[in-house]
């Protein structure tokens, strides 16, 4: 169902392409001011511990051991940088709001942690590079103007991790034609706000925007003495969301990220489930694609119609290749290594 709004949205006109076929500008990105409430953030997204043990298990999973170096690009207050600073790694981040990278730099003042303001489609330099991992949750993604500006930060995350590394994503795959029923997603407060005050909050969805296809979100703040804080702000901002095939796509175009995971990101436990159509909101394990990388930990994805056929026929192909060519060589027996790989 499609809500005409009568609030002003950080809607994403850039995302859609013009009539003559060309490639839309670099879209102007609008920070929310919600974000900028750093003290209001942080009293309701502090990540719960049942978060955070999915979050190291996903890590474990993928690089065996905890990272020793980590960037959220769209970093907030630090509360997940944080949480790996805790561990010893070195952390870094940016974000588009001062106020919300002011808090993270108070909050991550006693570790190593590098923190500017900045765009995640290209992070400042002096963030560092050789990064295990970047975590970006909440689909912070989609806060971005159209699917190029994702394939810009893909890439540049991509050139600033180390070759055995991780990325830790939370987005939306909706498929053209899927619906969201307007509903109230979160609500919970009033609740006591670090540094004073109190305040409640309730998230929205006004469902997908047909002409875009992003999710309109509707964010209600209400506050008492908190401060700088006015005691109600009502915003509203579009998220983007992608279908299974754009994904997969703008996965292979940002340089190459496989996914090695996806999980349901609507339950804290962060159960698996398949990177398919329709998935709806979910956090991917994502590492760079790389022969040697992928050969060593098999994908936990389950495969699309069009994988599955794809990866007969390729079996089919290798077969009849490998048919041609025992009949004019003889056959050499398989090693050790050879018959543990299909394990
Ligand atoms: C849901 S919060 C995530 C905060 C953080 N990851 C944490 O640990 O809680 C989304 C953040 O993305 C930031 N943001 C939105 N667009 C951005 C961009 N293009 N570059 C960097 N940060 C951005 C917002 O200002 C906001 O702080």
């Amino acid at each position: 169902m499609h809500y005409p709004s009568p609030l002003p949205t950080f809607n994403k006109i850039a995302a859609l392409r013009s009539p003559f076929g060309n490639p839309p500008p670099k879209s102007r990105l609008k920070p929310m001011t919600f974000y900028s409430r750093a003290s209001v953030y942080s009293a309701f997204f502090t990540p719960s511990e049942q978060v955070k043990n999915s979050i190291d298990r996903l890590v474990r999973f993928a690089l065996k051991r905890l990272p020793n170096a980590v960037i959220d690009p769209c970093c907030g207050p630090g509360l997940w940088l944080d949480h790996f600073a805790l561990y010893g790694a070195r952390v870094a981040g940016c974000d588009l709001q001062e106020a919300a990278v002011a808090a993270a730099k108070a909050r991550l003042s006693v570790s190593r942690a590098v923190v500017a303001v900045g765009d995640m489609r290209e992070p400042p330099p002096r963030l560092g590079s050789n990064f295990e991992l970047c975590i970006n949750l909440d689909n912070s993604i989609g806060h971005l103007g159209c699917r190029e500006d994702v394939v810009s930060h893909l890439a540049a995350m991509r050139a600033r991790m180390s070759k055995k590394c991780a990325y830790i994503l939370g987005c939306a795959i909706r498929e053209k034609g899927d619906v969201i029923v307007p509903q109230t997603v979160f609500e919970r407060g009033p609740i006591e706000v670090t540094g004073g005050g109190f305040a409640a909050l309730r998230t929205e969805t006004m469902g997908i925007e047909p002409a875009t296809r992003c999710e309109r979100i509707r964010q209600w703040t209400m506050s008492a003495h908190v401060p700088d804080c006015p005691p109600l702000v009502i915003e509203q901002y579009d998220l983007l969301t992608f279908g299974i095939d754009e994904w997969k796509e703008i996965l292979t175009e940002s340089g190459g990220w496989d996914v090695l995971q996806c999980c349901d990101a609507t339950d804290e436990s962060y159960p698996i489930k398949p990177f398919t159509r329709g998935a709806g909101d979910v956090v991917l394990l994502l590492v760079p694609r790389s022969k040697e990388f992928n050969r060593k930990r098999p994908s936990m994805v389950e495969r699309t119609d069009s994988d599955r056929r794809a990866a007969k026929s390729k079996t089919h192909a290798t077969a009849a290749n490998a048919q041609s060519k025992s009949k004019s060589k003889p056959k050499a027996p398989p090693t050790r290594n050879r018959a543990s790989r299909k394990r």
